[in-house]
């Protein structure tokens, strides 16, 4: 079975990605993955800012992003791109951090005006870090993302089955490029 490192690049402390990548993480670490969660809000700002590579929380992310199989990256919408604050985490990455990863990218936001922002401003961003296959990736509405009575995440039916369909497509690129367990 495959890491995953599900990243997110939302700054907020009440987070939509973050609880919806953490209800597909659920489901990741369902089917035997090792899901390791990444919240890029919580490495320290003064070394992401000020492009410290040699502070140990940068250097343990970079190793994170070394070890896995796959990444999930998730980020808010912010003035129709990814949010900068996922930004300063990968440009202290090694230029070629996703070399031979498996990558589902995911966007929040606020209106379908910008759901294109996926593709025109994060994949370019994946692919020139050498990913190796960037999975076809969903922009989700903020509204469909809420709480269910049971206290988890609960997902428009619009966006849930979609979504589904990504994270089967990103399951099925992992089990084909995952390192088979050595027979004994
Ligand atoms: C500063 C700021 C800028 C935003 N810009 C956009 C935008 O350009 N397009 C959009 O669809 N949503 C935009 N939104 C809405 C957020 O993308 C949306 O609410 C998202 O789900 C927030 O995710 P979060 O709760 O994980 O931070 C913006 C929100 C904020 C706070």
């Amino acid at each position: 079975m495959a890491t995953v490192l599900s990243v997110s690049g939302s700054p907020s402390a009440t987070s939509r990605t973050v609880r919806l990548l953490r209800h597909l993480d659920a489901g990741l670490a369902a089917q035997g993955h090792e899901v390791i969660p990444l919240d890029v809000r919580t490495l320290p700002a003064h070394a992401l800012l000020g492009a410290d590579f040699a502070h140990p929380e940068i250097v343990r992310a970079t190793e994170l992003f070394a070890r896995a199989d796959g990444i999930v990256v998730g980020t808010p919408v912010y003035k129709a791109a990814y949010s900068g604050l996922l930004k300063t985490l990968l440009d202290l990455l090694p230029q070629y951090a996703l070399t031979g990863k498996t990558v589902l990218p995911l966007a929040t936001g606020g209106t379908t005006a910008h759901v294109l922002a996926l593709d025109y401003a994060l994949r370019p961003v994946l692919s020139s870090m050498g990913a190796a296959h960037i999975v076809p990736g969903w922009f989700v509405l903020d509204q469909h993302i809420t709480t269910g009575d049971d206290g988890g995440v609960a997902l428009d039916p619009a966006s849930a089955a979609p979504l589904d369909q990504v994270v089967a497509q990103f399951a099925a690129a992992l089990d084909r490029t995952a390192p088979v367990p050595a027979a004994r």
